[in-house]
């Protein structure tokens, strides 16, 4: 089949891998140069994803008959709704679906109003001076959020990167002078445990899991720093995580379940895959984030074991003919981020970046070039996220040797990554912490 594919970063070389995998033919719209979706496509259109008249036309022009979105900016601006004028069939959310993600607040909303398990406390302000009163009268740890988009860069969180009353305000003050996100602050009720993501596939109605997967979002090292993209992420053979029960994941996949019947109720059905992002409380799941999308890099931890044909999924979610036969390989996979040098905070670009695919294979991982540009024929690094590497194996210390091996094939002089993702402390780590949580 004939499939368009949009978007150049790591999580959609991943989804690209897969659909190659499963005998789709190619069709790529990225604005950056990824050799590794470029490598895969039969044609590559380099615009921006939010051009819609461009990305439709290209559609139309090679008889497209399905699409696959990665990131969530062309979701924002309905790149569903007019593909699906034109005659595509979508595996991706509506404008008015994909709100789940672009809006906090209406997702925070839906989940209040149907009355949906694992919400928290929160309030939503469009002016600085309200959200300073609403502080004055809390006595509890809040976290603050720019309303909107922000590539995942935006939340602050009190006791981490928020100290007092007049840091948070500086940095809600910060949101309206800059317009970050562009609608608004919500200020939520601090959530206390593990975090750990549920995506799932959706028709509409029906939600399929995947294996579940801990992202890191810090920058550095032992969990410090700003918040990014994610740093790196792992998943496990059983499709578990060490920390969370059967039980727990199956809260969380009902609370998915629920609010795909909401946004049915509500007259925007959800299709596509959908991101839960949650934290594990004593008190059970509580939700952090719902995402239209894959999650990025998670994505490369499921695709990567996905055994069953990711077109065939794509085309049930976009036709609501979702079924439960969809199987994943009993192995783990560590994922780490090569990012450039400076990013969280200001990243170095441009930079040349060599790589050894055939290095990287033979040690039992899995390259997905990222935000990555080629440039009089070198491969150079963009301000995002560079290469993702996965390792793969039957237990986690096994694919995180793996990954750790695979990592020595790529070379550049400004870039970091996080060596401690996937590692058998870290990993005891949250287990501990939960364990510690679990029994106070
Ligand atoms: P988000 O972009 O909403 O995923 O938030 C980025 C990170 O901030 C999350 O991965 C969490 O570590 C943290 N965070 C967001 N919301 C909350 C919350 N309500 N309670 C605790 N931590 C949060
Ligand atoms: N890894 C988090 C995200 O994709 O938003």
């Amino acid at each position: 089949m004939k499939v368009l594919a949009v978007g150049g970063g790591g999580r959609e070389h991943a989804a690209v891998e897969a659909l190659y995998r499963s005998g789709a033919e190619i069709y790529s719209v990225m604005k950056n140069a990824n050799p590794g979706i470029m490598a895969r496509s039969k044609k590559t259109l380099l615009c921006s994803e939010k051009d819609l008249d461009k990305v439709c036309a290209f559609a139309k022009e090679n008889g497209v008959e399905l699409a696959y979105i990665g990131p969530e900016a062309p979701l924002e601006v309905g790149i569903v709704d007019a593909l699906e004028a034109v005659g595509v069939k979508c595996a991706a959310p509506t404008k008015a679906a994909a709100r789940i993600e672009t809006s906090k607040t209406f997702m925070r909303e839906l989940v209040d109003k149907y009355k949906i398990k694992g919400n928290l406390g929160f309030a939503h302000f469009d002016n600085a001076k309200d959200a300073e009163a609403y502080l004055k009268t809390i006595d509890h740890e809040i976290v603050v959020k720019p309303v909107g988009l922000t590539g995942g860069k935006g939340v602050k969180v009190q006791g981490e990167h928020l100290h007092n009353f007049e840091e948070t305000m500086d940095y809600v003050n910060e949101i309206f002078d800059a317009n970050i996100g562009g609608a608004g602050v919500i200020l939520e009720e601090k959530a206390v445990g593990e975090e750990f993501t549920q995506m799932a596939f959706v028709d509409g109605k029906k939600v399929v899991p995947m294996p579940l997967v801990q992202d890191h979002k810090r920058a550095y090292e032992g969990d410090v720093g700003p918040n990014t993209g994610g740093m790196g992420s792992y998943s496990d053979a059983d499709h578990l995580l060490p920390f969370i029960t059967e039980s727990e994941r199956k809260d969380a996949i009902a609370i998915i379940q629920s609010v795909i019947d909401a946004m049915a109720e509500e007259g925007c059905p959800y299709r596509g895959p959908i991101y839960g992002q949650f934290m594990l409380t004593v008190n059970g799941p509580k939700i952090i984030e719902f995402n239209a999308r894959f999650g990025d890099p998670e994505a490369m931890n499921v695709l990567t074991a996905l055994e069953s044909s990711f077109q065939d999924i794509c085309w049930q979610m976009a036709t609501g003919t979702l079924t439960e036969d969809v199987k994943f390989f009993d192995k783990a996979t560590v994922c780490k981020y090569i990012v450039p040098k400076g990013y969280g905070v200001k990243s170095e670009s441009g930079h040349e970046i060599t790589v050894d695919e055939d290095g990287i294979r033979k040690s039992g991982a899995v390259i997905y070039y990222a935000n990555v540009d080629q440039k009089d024929g070198k491969l150079v690094t963009g301000t995002s996220r560079s290469i993702g590497i996965v390792g793969v194996g039957k237990d986690l210390e096994e694919a995180e040797q793996n990954c750790e091996k695979a990592l020595q094939f790529v070379k550049c002089d400004a870039i970091f990554l996080r060596h401690d993702i996937g590692t058998r402390a870290l990993v005891q780590k949250r287990v501990d912490h939960m364990k510690e949580l679990r029994s106070a």
